[in-house]
């Protein structure tokens, strides 16, 4: 009834999960209906356990899950409406959204979905890794504050069906290195995932571009490039026409290159990144070095053995031990070495064609 019955007119996306509309609860209230995907072969009692979760989860940086319907094999999910759409769309989207996006508003968006991740990571029993953080799954209200969405969806798939697997081609330039290559799946990789949407953010552009040339395709490789040569400032975007500090920009893109890290180790906490951009905290800058990048490894890909299972040699690679992060893998890891293997050979076709 919220949505006049699915109606394509109410429809307002579609993701790795299945399709939102936008509905009206009997309160008045607007909702998003996410109607999940008939693929999980979860039973409804574990199913409900992990929606208990997910609702026990509040923060003002976090989407507000409302509630859920379950009948059968239908899984639908129920959220709180918000009006300005995801980063994806307006910002990083390339031009089609009339909003603004002033230096104030860019700090406010980075600063919040700081602290909804490290609430995320810190502060929720046991602790949840979203593992999917992109322009896309961060939302704006009416006051352009952001929220994160989707998280806690990866649980209530089966891992052998895992989302990154299905949408590689939105997710790849976010991917943590040892997530994609081992499929260690830890709250690092969540933080590598957040330092390449900040750059996005003080950029204004998406994190892969094809049709810039070579040494501007990949942001992170970009922003490295600058940094070494002491550039950083003329990454942030230019439709702020210098309306911005150039010294918090450049620090904001630092403490991105900070958070993707190749090492896991060397990548600090959110909470610790939230505290970096509010300028509480101060980081040594002479520490910083290249940021992992999973164009490394597919040039590696491309070079030994396209096609085929790709077997990299640790020695020229820098992953971390699994279970770095002290958290318990087996609460958090549903990546596994298949789905790393299938995403090494989705990044390889598209490059190829
Ligand atoms: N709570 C919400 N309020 C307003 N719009 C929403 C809400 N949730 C989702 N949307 C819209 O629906 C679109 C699809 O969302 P969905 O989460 O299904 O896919 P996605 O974020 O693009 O990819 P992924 O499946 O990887 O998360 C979003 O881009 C956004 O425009
Ligand atoms: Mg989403």
């Amino acid at each position: 009834m919220a949505t006049d019955n699915f109606s394509p007119i109410n429809k307002i996306g579609e993701g790795g999960f299945g399709s939102v509309y936008k509905g009206k609860l009997r309160n008045e209230k607007m909702a998003a209906i996410k109607v999940l995907l008939p693929r999980s072969t979860q039973g409804v009692k574990e199913f409900l356990t992990e929606i208990q979760v997910i609702s026990d989860v509040q923060h003002e940086n976090l989407v507000k899950l409302y509630g859920c319907c379950v009948e059968e094999n239908q899984r639908i999910l129920v959220y709180n409406y918000l009006e300005n759409n995801s980063l994806a769309q307006t910002l990083i989207g390339g031009g089609h959204s009339s909003i603004q996006f002033s230096w104030q508003t860019r700090v406010k968006i980075c600063v919040g979905v700081a602290k909804g991740l490290a609430y995320l990571h810190e502060e929720v029993r046991p602790p949840i890794v979203h593992r999917d953080i992109k322009a896309s799954n961060i939302l704006l209200d009416k006051d352009l504050s952001p929220k994160i969405s989707d998280f806690g969806l990866a649980k209530l798939i089966p891992a052998d069906m895992t989302h990154v697997s299905t949408r590689v081609a939105g997710t790849i330039g976010y991917l943590a290195p040892e997530y994609a290559m081992k499929g260690q799946l830890t709250r690092k990789a969540d933080i590598y995932s957040f330092g390449v949407l900040l750059i996005e953010i003080v950029s204004g552009r998406c994190n892969t571009n094809s049709r810039l040339p070579d040494e501007e395709k990949y942001i992170l490789e970009r922003a490295w490039q600058l940094h070494e040569r002491r550039e950083l400032v003329s990454l942030v975007d230019t439709s702020l026409n210098g309306d911005f500090d150039p010294e918090q920009a450049c620090r904001f893109l630092k403490i991105g290159l900070l958070c993707t890290q190749d090492f896991p180790k060397l990548r600090p906490s959110m909470s610790t990144v939230a505290k970096m951009l509010t300028g509480k905290k101060d980081f040594d800058e002479n520490k910083i070095m290249k940021p992992g990048l999973i164009t490394d490894f597919m040039d590696l890909n491309i070079r030994s053995t396209p096609k085929t299972k790709p077997e990299i040699n640790h020695t020229t690679t820098n992953l971390s031990s699994p279970g770095s992060d002290n958290l318990d893998s087996s609460t958090l890891s549903s990546g596994t070495t298949s789905q790393a293997t299938f995403t090494l050979t989705a990044v390889y076709d598209e490059r190829s064609i």
